[in-house]
């Protein structure tokens, strides 16, 4: 009996599996070969041709697709130079969780992916692990993701007080016992204010962020936790000598929001303060004004694309977009695959992979 695959996740093996074939094999043997499936096939075709009308709909204005200009790509995708090593693909894994019960699975799963196809990870915020070993296996994954990059993370807050008290070197013992190649510090005085055991930022970020460039001589990531910089954060940003700027942008997780969640009397008043930010694409456009009019002025030149890049296509286009070295970040997309089998999340990635390298050999970037 005839089967039309439904279910999206077998329909995307399907085709990458023959895909795969094709691609590995003569392309003459693959022309000649019998075709046991054309009956079927063209039955397909016709059964689904009504559902597969697109009037009405607008194409992807984003990009100029040129179907002329290249084979189905064999070669290797592109690599990308950032954070002093190199991401076979442009991804990178944006920072999560450690310290509760499925958190050690989450990141070696991650770990793992980050290995087998060359991205980088950044952890969830460390902050136990400067008090306490309990939960150190949790965060504990250089073993599982090799020489490719993996950054600590720890809170404006936690750094303000480390600052306060004289014990930086608490964050030089944290990346050498985690044997990381530096640090993310996650600005987040929303999500502070938002949350039932929120803490008080005393002074600003920027001085902050300022007084720890002198003092420690790690590689140091600034991020948003979902609501993005405004233009005056950002050129702050790209005038101090910091690894990278990972936006963190509004459009996907957001994290005053999910506070307000655990905190119903406040949220009641002030969701609205949940839904100020910056997308990704509006601080793309920000980002590449800045640089320009900066100059010499301009001290950051690399850059995490991350908050609400919803698939690969939206990280292609926003990368490209970029006028310096960028790769682009997703948390909650791994998360939903990465919290069982490691042959689930395998097969994510694999596919974003996959669509990644379909995208650079038939699109260009619209200017
Ligand atoms: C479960 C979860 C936990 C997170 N924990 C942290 C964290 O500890 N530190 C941090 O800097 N960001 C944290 N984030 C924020 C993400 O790194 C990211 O900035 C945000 O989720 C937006 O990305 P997305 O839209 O791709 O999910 C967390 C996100 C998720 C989904």
């Amino acid at each position: 009996m005839r089967h039309i695959v439904t279910n999206k996740n077998v329909q995307i093996n399907y085709f990458y599996t023959n895909f795969k074939k094709m691609s590995e094999n003569e392309f003459g043997k693959t022309i000649f070969s019998t075709d046991p499936n054309a009956e079927t096939r063209k039955q397909d075709h016709i059964d689904l041709a009504f559902q597969s009308q697109v009037n009405g709909l607008s194409a992807d204005p984003r990009f100029y697709y040129e179907p002329l200009l290249s084979a189905h790509p064999k070669d290797k995708y592109p690599a990308t130079n950032l954070l002093g090593k190199v991401f076979r693909y442009p991804i990178w894994i944006s920072s999560m969780t450690g310290g509760n019960k499925m958190a050690g699975q989450i990141n070696e799963n991650l770990a793992r992916v980050c290995k087998d196809f060359g991205l980088g990870l950044g952890l969830g915020s460390c902050r136990q692990l400067l008090t306490d070993h309990t939960y150190l296996r949790d965060f504990d994954v250089r073993k599982y993701i090799g020489d490719q990059p993996l950054f600590t993370n720890l809170g404006i807050a936690q750094i303000e007080i480390m600052l306060m008290n004289n014990q930086v070197d608490k964050i030089d013992k944290l990346i050498d016992l985690l044997d990381a190649d530096g640090l993310i510090v996650h600005i987040n005085p929303l999500q502070e204010w938002s949350q039932p055991e929120g803490d008080i930022l005393r002074q600003k970020p920027i001085d902050t962020i300022e007084k720890l460039l002198e003092k420690i001589n790690h590689p140091i990531i600034v991020k948003e936790v979902g609501q993005g910089f405004g233009i005056n954060s950002l050129s702050r940003l790209l005038q101090l000598p910091l690894a990278a700027i990972d936006f963190g942008a509004f459009g996907g997780t957001n994290f005053s929001k999910l506070e307000l969640f655990r905190n119903p009397a406040k949220r009641e008043i002030h969701e609205v303060m949940a839904y100020v930010g910056h997308t990704a694409t509006e601080m793309v456009q920000m980002t590449n004004e800045l640089i320009l009019s900066l100059g010499d002025k301009l001290k950051c030149r690399e850059i995490i694309v991350s908050g609400g890049v919803q698939n690969y296509l939206d990280g292609y286009y926003l990368t490209k977009k970029l006028s310096v070295p960028s790769i682009y970040g997703q948390a909650s997309a791994f998360l939903r695959h990465a919290m069982g089998d490691y042959e689930n999340l395998f097969q994510f990635v694999e596919a974003q992979t996959e669509g990644l390298k379909i995208a650079n050999a038939y699109l260009n970037i619209k200017e």
